[in-house]
């Protein structure tokens, strides 16, 4: 395996030292700018159940629960090692029961229909098996007037990145608005850009 390859396969599922700590300083300083923006779309509100599907670090989920004060931020990451550096910057939540950490992957894991006010998931899209599928599942999990906010950077700028097409699905921003029509979106469905520090970062929105 090359590098540019291990380091991909590292994005995806970070794992040992070098996920602990090169994976989450990149994470942690390089998305700072798409998870601040992505709190802003969702807004968070006091008594909010919101799920963080692939949270990294625990840096948004931590922020939101800042605010999120009578409410639950659940969050699922397949990575071992991710879980526990967000456990361990989310103790104090976790402690109070206003955040709740698992391990696993979304697509496996069974959630109840109409439960979560707000879905969020930034920088995994890029990995999701079946983008269709998962987007339809977060539409069953989504209250009726939920909102979604997914975060990805730019095609052509993460082209030019050494990143592994054979892990890296990059897409435009008129693919992604497709996989939410196509997995039965209706309402409010927009990608929201902006320029980030390094990355133009965009945020596609929809509601249920
Ligand atoms: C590139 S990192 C992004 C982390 C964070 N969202 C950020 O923007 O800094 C992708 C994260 O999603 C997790 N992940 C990717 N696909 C997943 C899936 N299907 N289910 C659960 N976690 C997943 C990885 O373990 C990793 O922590």
């Amino acid at each position: 395996m090359n590098f540019k390859e291990f380091f991909s396969k590292q994005a995806e599922k970070p794992s040992g030292i070098f996920g602990r700590v090169v994976m989450s300083h990149i994470f942690e300083k390089g998305n700072a700018d798409l998870n601040s923006f992505m709190k802003e779309l969702l807004s968070p509100e006091e008594t909010d159940h919101i799920l963080e599907i692939g949270f990294g670090t625990g840096r948004l989920i931590s922020d939101m629960a800042a605010i999120t004060k009578r409410g639950i931020i659940e969050g699922v990451d397949f990575s071992e090692t991710m879980v526990s550096v967000a456990r361990k910057k989310n103790r104090k939540y976790m402690e109070k029961g206003r955040v709740r950490i698992r391990r696993g992957s979304f697509e496996e894991i069974p959630y109840s229909e109409n439960s979560f006010d707000k879905i969020c998931s930034a920088n995994t899209i890029y990995f999701w098996p079946d983008p269709v599928d998962i987007a339809k599942k977060i539409l069953k999990i989504m209250k009726p007037g939920g909102k979604l906010v997914i975060g990805f950077g730019d095609r052509e700028q993460l082209r030019e990145k050494p990143l592994s097409s054979k892990v890296f699905r990059l897409y435009s921003i008129n693919d992604v608005k497709n996989i939410l029509k196509e997995s039965g979106f209706t309402s409010g469905i927009d990608v929201i850009s902006k320029q980030g520090k390094s990355f133009i970062l965009n945020c596609a929105v929809a509601v249920k």
